[in-house]
């Protein structure tokens, strides 16, 4: 491990801020992109000049079952509707359009579990599968708005299960396997889905990590109890038993055996919800994102050819977990849309060493490698060790997403994986942009840890707390001004919190809950989250989240929790925790490890193993403003210090940390 990459302790952010290096492309880039210089300049033009032009030519590109009426309607802002009149189906799009096409016997998926097994599926044997599986759906009585929920890992039936539920109309809903029981039943409580789709395990790190039992337990839950309880649709995958329930539980061999291979897709009004996608925000439980069929069909298919400058014979793998929107957008419906094969691996991509994704790059040819820091982080501890074992030769684009990425993960990524020919694009957006939305084009200057400029048509900004604009160098929120395809239509039945949480702070523009900053080129420098928001791996919990499992636990009395530097996730949880009356703590004391580590396996128990508690510190009182409220800020700056930049704009402003509000 090479100390740099320690994102705060030495001070990721200040390299960030004191980082002057430029690469510009190669001329082959240059060459070879479909997207040249004249072109983009002229992109900017159009979509500053006629941004609705500019969108309605990017739907153009895709088949409609109605042409739109309106491109965009704001008759409702912040319920923005887009291209509204208009009737369609992504899964049209993202499969059926190609069965005409020369992409029908082309590979649509290539899949690798852990163990090495693999599986190629071509558009035409997809279409197949997502027919019957949606015929499958229609006979267990799911029907359009219905939600399904996916509790699966990344594998073919993932992606089957999507595009079936799609395809009639339903919305789907997937859970990242990750997550535990209880953060489980809480978003089947709130999502009320007709079916859930599982598995019996999935290989991960050498081991069978069972994910139906867990389906078994949420179902337990009270709130879960109080619904009518959800049929099951069960696949098998490992050598396991798991219990099935006659009542509710059905093997996917079984009832996909008779299922017709055509089944009818489903108009869809242009803004009809498509998918769910829960995110942690500051308030205490994650809330569903919604994202329409029209708009979200247009901004990933646009920003998918476009930023990945989208070649016939790519093979492009993002090795995002298909339960996250990453997953979502440029795994499975930016990659089909453009009928490009991508690439899915199942299981940890050290395992069982480090050199197990350099081999399937060589392997299977990887031409376009999308990844996130973390990830880049872990691999870089063996800096060319394994990927001088491997020819990448075939790689041409590399990308990087969910967090920022130290200059030094940068150009090690850049150098020894690309070879100083593969322009390496940071990418920024989140779950509920949909698409990217700031990003280098291939043939852009890079300036490493920077995530150059937003994409033509997006109107994104850095401004103070009261909404001026800054100027370079000042750190501020960042905003996005004018409403873009793929943006969240709401929450899940909550358009309050929607309305609040993204659009009060400043009024008609979206604020994205981060700090940036701009330099003297317009390019935008991330800075981490204004909110009580922690990135661990580039996932999202909220330290609400983290406090409510904490909370749970019989010793603790009260808590608070904040991110805190980690080498490789780049941020995980730190808890403050004040325990309960010392009579009482002899009880806990008999168990075989202190109450530290107990707590820590407790919050993992309660949310998942992506839920990493670094530290529990043990404290007599926590500090806490005039009105009561736990000042999460001064716990902060103990463990940053100022490590976060020109960021004097926002001091006074109590949005910051939202706890003190
Ligand atoms: C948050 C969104 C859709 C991406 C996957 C995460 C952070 C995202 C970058 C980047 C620095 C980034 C932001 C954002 N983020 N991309 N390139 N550089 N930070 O989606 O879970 O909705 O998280 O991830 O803080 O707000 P998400």
């Amino acid at each position: 491990m090479t100390d740099t990459a320690h994102p705060s302790a030495n001070g990721i952010i200040e390299s960030l801020l004191t980082e002057k290096r430029v690469f510009r492309p190669h001329p082959r880039v240059l060459a070879e992109s479909a997207v040249n210089p004249a072109d983009l300049k002229y992109a900017y033009e159009t979509a500053q000049r006629t941004p609705l032009a500019y969108w309605e030519e990017a739907a153009e590109r895709l088949q409609w079952y109605r042409r739109w009426e309106t491109v965009l309607d704001d008759t409702k802002a912040p319920f923005y509707q887009w291209f509204s009149g208009g009737r369609c189906n992504i899964v049209h799009n993202a499969l059926d359009r190609h069965i005409t096409s020369p992409n029908r016997n082309k590979l649509a998926i290539i899949w690798e579990g852990e163990p090495g097994d693999t599986r190629r599926l071509t558009y035409f044997e997809l279409y197949r599968e997502v027919n019957k599986c949606a015929n499958a759906m229609r006979k267990l009585g799911v029907s359009k708005g219905d939600r399904v929920l996916i509790y699966l890992p990344s594998m073919p039936e993932t992606v089957i299960a999507m595009l079936a539920a799609a395809k009639i109309g339903a919305i789907h809903s997937v859970v990242f396997a990750g997550f535990a029981a209880n953060a489980l039943a809480e978003r089947i409580a709130d999502a009320q889905p007709k079916l859930i789709i599982t598995v019996d395990g999935f290989y991960r790190n050498g081991r069978i990590l069972k994910l139906k039992p867990l389906v078994d337990e949420a179902r337990l839950h009270e709130t879960v109890q109080a619904l009518k309880p959800p049929n099951t649709i069960v696949i098998h995958r490992c050598q396991v038993t798991v219990p099935m329930d006659d009542a509710h539980d059905v093997w996917w061999h079984d009832i996909m055996r008779d299922q017709s291979y055509e089944a009818m897709t489903e108009p869809m009004d242009a803004d009809a919800p498509l998918f769910m996608l829960y995110t942690s925000g500051t308030t205490d439980k994650p809330k569903g994102v919604l994202h329409s069929h029209g708009g979200y069909m247009v901004g990933v298919h646009h920003t998918f050819t476009q930023v990945f400058d989208n070649n016939a014979t790519d093979i492009f793998w993002c090795t995002a977990d298909i339960g996250w929107v990453t997953g979502h957008s440029y795994v499975v419906y930016g990659p089909l849309m453009a009928g490009t094969t991508t690439f899915i691996y199942e299981g940890h991509p050290l395992y069982p060493q480090a050199g197990r994704l350099w081999s399937m790059v060589e392997r299977w040819g990887i031409s376009v490698l999308y990844t996130v820091p973390t990830l880049i982080r872990m691999l870089m501890r063996f800096d060319t060790n394994y990927p001088l074992q491997h020819d990448l030769s075939t790689l041409r684009l590399l990308g990087s997403v969910g967090e920022p990425i130290s200059p030094e993960a940068w150009v090690w990524f850049h150098t020894t994986i690309g070879k100083g020919r593969c322009p390496l694009l940071d990418t920024w957006w989140q779950t509920e942009t949909g698409m990217i939305m700031i990003a280098p084009y291939p043939i852009s200057l890079l300036k490493p840890g920077s995530v150059a400029r937003p994409l033509p048509g997006i109107d994104a900004d850095v401004v103070d707390a009261d909404g001026a604009s800054l100027p370079a160098g000042k750190g501020g929120y960042l905003v996005i001004k004018n409403p873009w395809p793929a943006m969240i239509t709401t929450l899940f039945n909550d358009d309050t919190t929607y309305k609040e949480r993204y659009w009060s702070k400043f009024s008609g523009w979206y604020c994205s809950g981060d700090i940036a900053r701009k330099d003297e080129d317009g390019y935008i420098w991330l800075q981490g989250r204004a909110d009580d928001v922690i990135m661990i791996a580039g996932h999202r919990i909220g330290t609400a989240e983290f406090e409510a499992a904490l909370a749970t636990h019989p010793a603790v009395a009260e808590c608070a929790v904040i991110g805190m530097p980690d080498a490789i996730r780049g941020e995980v949880a730190k808890g403050f925790v004040v325990l309960k009356d010392l009579v009482q703590q002899p009880l806990f004391a008999d168990e075989d490890e202190p109450i530290e580590q107990q707590l820590i396996h407790h919050v993992r128990a309660e949310l998942g193993a992506i839920a990493v508690v670094g530290d529990i510190d043990i404290r007599d009182a926590l500090p806490r403003n005039r009105s009561g409220k736990i000042m999460r800020r001064l716990l902060r700056a103990e463990i940053y210090g100022n490590d976060m930049g020109d960021i004097s704009t926002l001091e006074e402003d109590p949005f910051w940390t939202t706890a003190e509000r």
